[in-house]
């Protein structure tokens, strides 16, 4: 019978440079895992809790030490003492030990390192990839890269509200899918260079030039598709406007532009977008409390556009199944740390499955080497992933790790 021999917590970077936690799993058969939780910026108020030391003395009071401190001395001893270890086992060991709604005792960032670790390394155990362990033996398809090449919002320091403007680039192949994307963001950066707009990135890698509206925005980019040779059958266009950002009483405010609108108006802008450019996506297009607006926008578009709700359902059962009762969106984004285990991520995806919700699986915009989520994409046949540009270690590790996935099973 194999079981946990040892389970480690470090602190170590996220990709923007904020401490973030790191686990190791060693089971008593050898076998060995590692996870580093994500961190997100605009993140969503019914999101798990990121447990930070909060003492400014030391990174500006974001450490991680604490959360650390509860792997080493907490979890580590009660995962230790399991007899026969699953995913489950763990995962609902974890959550009874803390105790909370929302994990904000062990934190979970904490829980969340330790379950991803335990994953690899059970499926190093099993001797089988990551993503079989994850998802069992059936067919498994690669997702369509969902790029954000093109960074506003919470995630740049330039003047668009609008926080991502994505393509969905559709190969034969993953890595046809990868190379349209390539293309076409190496194509945009010239295209911004060539008249005169600054082309340094936001933390999702994409580009984040000072313009005059997000219209000007879609129109460079179909610009780059088109210039670099593409056409709008092969190449579609997805928006997160995470409008939770913007609410305030009932209206949403734009603090780049220091413009107010009514969610009926938000709206009437979203619909207009998807009539005047090819746009086949849109997440958060309503805030995380109007579940009103999400109800309209769902009956004006939902036949036709995917909408995605992301601090809407923060990859929580009980915030989809609200969801669904009230035909809120037709897609979740599926982020593992909004939840904080590996096992209530699977739970969530299942639960979207059955009720005709597409998955969406995504990063964060604070990101590590960790590929885990390239992986999961794999492992449910979600169909899509957001990994941001096609720029930036932390984004394009996920996608390599898709093209070794794909080359295996091709
Ligand atoms: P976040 O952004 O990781 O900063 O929350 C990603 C998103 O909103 O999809
Ligand atoms: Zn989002």
């Amino acid at each position: 019978m194999v079981t946990i021999k040892s389970v480690k917590g470090l602190q170590v970077l996220d990709s923007r440079g904020n401490p973030t936690v790191c686990a190791q799993v060693v089971l008593s058969d050898g076998s060995a895992g590692v996870g580093i939780a994500p961190s997100g910026a605009s993140t969503g108020a019914y999101e798990a809790y990121e447990l930070r030391d909060g003492d400014k003395a030391f990174y500006g009071g974001k450490g991680v030490t604490t959360a650390v401190e509860n792997i080493n001395n907490i979890i580590a001893k009660e995962l230790c003492s399991l007899i026969s270890p699953t995913q489950k086992t763990v995962d609902d060991c974890m959550i009874e030990l803390d105790g909370t709604e929302n994990k904000s005792s062990l934190g979970a960032n904490a829980i969340l390192a330790v379950s991803i670790a335990f994953a690899r390394a059970s499926a190093e155990s099993h001797k089988i990839p990551l993503y079989r362990y994850l998802g069992g033996v059936g067919k498994k398809t690669l997702p369509v890269p969902m790029m954000n090449i093109l960074n506003g919002g919470a995630h740049a320091s330039n003047n668009v509200d609008i926080q991502e403007f994505m393509i969905l680039p559709k190969g034969v192949t993953f890595a046809e899918s990868l190379r349209i994307g390539s293309e076409i963001y190496h194509r945009l950066g010239k295209i911004l260079g060539d008249k005169g707009l600054r082309s340094g990135v936001g933390d999702e890698g994409g580009f984040a030039p000072d313009i005059e509206s997000d219209r000007e925005a879609l129109e460079l980019i179909c610009e780059a598709i088109v210039s670099a040779g593409y056409g709008f059958d092969k190449v579609g266009l997805a928006l997160d406007v995470a409008s939770s950002e913007w609410y305030r009483d009932g209206k949403y405010y734009m603090p780049k532009r220091g413009i107010y609108m009514s969610a009926g108006e938000l709206i009437k802008t979203v619909e207009e977008l998807c009539k005047d450019f090819p746009i086949i996506s849109v997440e958060d297009p309503l805030s995380e409390d109007d579940w009103e607006g999400w109800c309209e926008i769902t009956n004006k578009l939902g036949s036709s556009v995917q909408l995605v709700g992301d601090d809407l359902f923060v990859t929580n059962t009980k915030r989809l199944n609200m969801g669904i009762k009230k035909g809120a969106g037709n897609a979740i984004l599926i982020k593992p740390n909004q939840i904080g285990t590996v096992s209530e991520t699977l739970e969530v995806i299942d639960l979207a499955l059955k009720n005709g919700y597409k998955s969406v699986i995504s990063h964060r915009s604070g990101e590590s080497e960790d590929t885990f989520i390239a992986d999961l994409s794999v492992a449910v046949n979600a169909g899509m992933i957001k990994s941001g540009a096609p720029c930036r270690t932390d984004r394009v590790a996920k996608y390599n790790r898709l093209l070794a996935i794909e080359d295996t099973l091709l």
